[in-house]
């Protein structure tokens, strides 16, 4: 539905529910709010809007119901796929959360806390600690992106082989519906079997299917006990043989497990002041590998050190270094989070943010990688993440010496390929970035066809008038 009221009356809208400051119209000021993270979009917008309560969000959202404006929710803007970008109209709003920043409650005998949108991640996780539990989620954005950001990404990160994606911590979540409804389901029950489970629609919904305000999430015991090693291993599939070991030798204390190419480290050690190479020698492949126990005693040490021992007699590595202390971890920890920065450092980039089995990873790694090496002369691969969990960030990145521009012209090309393969062995063609603008044909090419037509019904019946995040995720209507 086309916006039925002049900018005038729209504004006039916004400023009577909002008041005068929450209403951003300044060019310089809502500048930072119009272009995503990676610079693929820049958008123009009527207004950037500032709530501070879900009453605010509820009118805010019946007045662009009624009156066709479509509304684009924000949070740290820090996703990859454009999805918190406005078109380029200037007839959109962005609706931004991040005045909605309290820890409304925590309920530690529970396991639980209720926080709303806009709070910082890294926040909530502080918060958490200070009430003695732990929230697991856990990316390298986490300084700046929000509670709201990622559960309408269903983000992933660095800890979802134990713990599971930002999905499996919600408890319940408070929802402003595109009507203005508000749907209050913040309850902090682990079992809840009443009819369908709603609330998990706008789980990784990416703001199309409303407005999320708040969230009650399931918190866990601290870890007490911490071993992390940095290993050289074999091949893609001895990563995966590690893996295995791991789990098993450990009693499933494997919560991250993250796999880091050589090319990844020069990248980090060129770009990023303080990091530098890990091992003594350097080889193909590494990965980074951390157990973690709520048990203080637990012996994680030798535990680790004799799975690696078992790995190194089993072929499996040729190097590893245990951390001895905790600036040695951080060390290890800042040379993997830093790598999508460093990345960027060294130039353009493509993402392929992909999943499969795990046991599918050494083929489909060892089939594309030849096929980028014989194909792709101006690229060179950083494929990298988090392998504990079958995501790979697949991302190829321009190499030094050539135009940049070349990786641009064949981007398609590789893409095609890669997204091809993907679908080929049964994977993801987004494990854990979302679709946002970016992926809107990529959606429709892989889904299968009965999928889309009930992720259409389901838009249609959520936002009838097609207000929330137009031409995210699914094409506008
Ligand atoms: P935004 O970018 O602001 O928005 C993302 C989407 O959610 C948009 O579609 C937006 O409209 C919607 N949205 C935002 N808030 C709301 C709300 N309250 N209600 C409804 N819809 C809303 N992602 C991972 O999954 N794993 C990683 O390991 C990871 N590492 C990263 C590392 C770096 C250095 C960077 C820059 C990004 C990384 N990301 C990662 C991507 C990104 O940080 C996540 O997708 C994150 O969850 C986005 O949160 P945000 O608050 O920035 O959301
Ligand atoms: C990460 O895991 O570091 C990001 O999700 C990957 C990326 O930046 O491509
Ligand atoms: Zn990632």
């Amino acid at each position: 539905m086309p916006a039925t009221v002049t900018d005038k009356v729209a504004l006039a809208g916004f400023r009577r529910i909002l008041g005068e400051s929450a209403v951003l119209t300044d060019r310089e000021t809502i500048a930072p709010y119009l272009v995503d993270q990676r610079r693929l979009y820049e958008g123009a917008a009527l207004a950037v809007l500032r709530p501070a309560s879900v009453e605010e969000v509820s009118q805010l959202l019946a007045f662009c119901n009624g009156t066709g404006i479509g509304v684009v929710p924000q949070g740290g803007n820090t996703g990859y796929c454009g999805g918190a970008t406005p078109d380029e109209s200037g007839r959109q709003v962005v609706l931004s959360l991040g005045r909605m920043a309290r820890v409304r409650s925590i309920d530690a005998a529970n396991y639980s806390m209720v926080a709303e949108a806009g709070c910082i991640l890294a926040n909530l996780q502080r918060a958490a600690q200070a009430a003695d539990r732990y929230l697991p989620l856990s990316l390298g954005s986490e300084g700046s992106c929000q509670l709201g950001g990622n559960l309408s990404t269903n983000a992933g990160g660095l800890n979802v082989v134990r713990y599971g994606m930002a999905r499996d911590l919600v408890l319940g979540l408070e929802v402003v519906l595109a009507d203005g409804r508000v749907l209050a389901s913040l309850g902090a029950l682990r079992k809840d079997n009443t009819g369908y489970d709603v609330k998990s629609l706008f789980l990784g919904a990416e703001g199309t299917l409303g407005v999320i305000t708040a969230a009650s999430l399931r918190l866990m015991p601290r870890p007490r006990a911490t071993a992390t090693a940095f290993v050289a291993v074999r091949n893609v599939a001895a990563a995966v043989g590690l893996l295995n070991l791991l789990r098993e030798t450990s009693g499933d204390r494997v919560s991250s497990f993250e796999l880091i190419p050589q090319i990844a480290i020069d990248l980090t050690t060129r770009h990023i002041p303080g990091v530098s190479q890990p091992l003594a020698g350097e080889y193909p492949w590494c990965v980074l590998c951390e157990l973690t126990s709520s048990r203080a005693d637990d012996p994680l040490d030798s535990m680790l050190e004799s799975a690696l021992r078992d790995a190194m007699d089993g072929g499996l590595l040729d190097d590893a270094a245990l951390a001895q202390n905790e600036r040695q971890r951080a060390a290890f920890w800042r040379l993997r989070e830093s790598i999508p920065e460093a990345q960027r450092a060294e130039g353009p980039s493509l993402k392929h943010d992909i999943a499969l089995p795990i046991g599918a990873l050494p083929r489909f790694v060892e089939e594309a990688s030849a096929w980028i090496a014989a194909h792709v002369q101006h690229a060179v691969l950083v494929a990298y993440g988090h392998v504990g969990d079958g995501n790979l960030h697949f991302n190829v990145n321009a190499r030094r010496d050539t135009d940049p521009l070349k990786l641009v012209a064949s981007a398609d090309e590789i893409r095609r390929y890669v997204h091809d393969l993907v679908a080929a062995f049964g994977g993801s063609i987004s494990a854990e970035h979302g679709i946002g603008r970016l992926k809107v044909d990529e959606l429709e090419r892989y889904a299968p066809p009965v999928e889309l037509e009930l992720m259409r019904a389901i838009k249609q019946s959520f936002d009838p008038n097609g207000i929330m995040n137009p031409g995210k995720v699914l094409r506008s209507a």
